[in-house]
């Protein structure tokens, strides 16, 4: 049993990568282990313990590009359940958009479907008018002791 928290990045041009690393930083600052997935695709992921994703919408309310293929397994109508899985989402979007910020709402509502717990609640990050990094350091330092007393596999 190790102590890893896998962090997913949905990514088209670079943001939301970059707001990942920093949050990984303050998760391996607080002595919680991590494991990048620049490129998540469902099968390559382990499917107990905690994911914790960053998604970007594009295009008109869609994954972006890192996660697409990822989305094309977990939105199957016979998609896998994942009892044995706890997931947090945090969405990055624009306000500008009607669709804002539907790919993490989607993926939070999707892996809940598929039987996966929610350990809190979404983030969603409107980049128009937001500081990204403020946002996402509060909410993760608030959900700390929730990960750390999580039984990771
Ligand atoms: C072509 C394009 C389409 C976008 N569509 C949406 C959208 O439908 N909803 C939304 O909330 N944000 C949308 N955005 C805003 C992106 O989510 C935002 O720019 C984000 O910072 C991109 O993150 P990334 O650099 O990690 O790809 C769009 C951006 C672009 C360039």
């Amino acid at each position: 049993m190790t102590n890893t928290i896998h962090i997913l990045v949905g990514t088209t041009s670079g943001n939301t990568e970059a707001l990942a690393d920093h949050v990984q930083e303050i998760l391996e600052s607080h002595e919680l282990s991590t494991e990048m997935h620049y490129e998540p695709t469902f099968d390559s992921l382990p499917k107990s313990g905690v994911w914790l994703i960053f998604l970007a919408t594009h295009g008109a309310g869609d994954y972006a590009d890192s996660m697409l293929d990822f989305y094309d397994v977990i939105a199957e109508a016979n998609a896998p359940l994942l009892p044995d899985l706890s997931y947090a989402v945090c969405a990055i979007g624009e306000s500008c958009y009607d669709t804002f910020c539907e790919a993490g709402r989607h993926c939070d509502e999707q892996l809940s479907i598929l039987n996966a717990t929610r350990l809190f609640e979404r983030l969603e990050i409107d980049m128009m008018h937001d500081d990204p990094e403020q946002k996402a350091t509060y909410w993760i330092n608030q959900s700390i002791d929730k990960l750390r007393s999580y039984p990771h596999q």
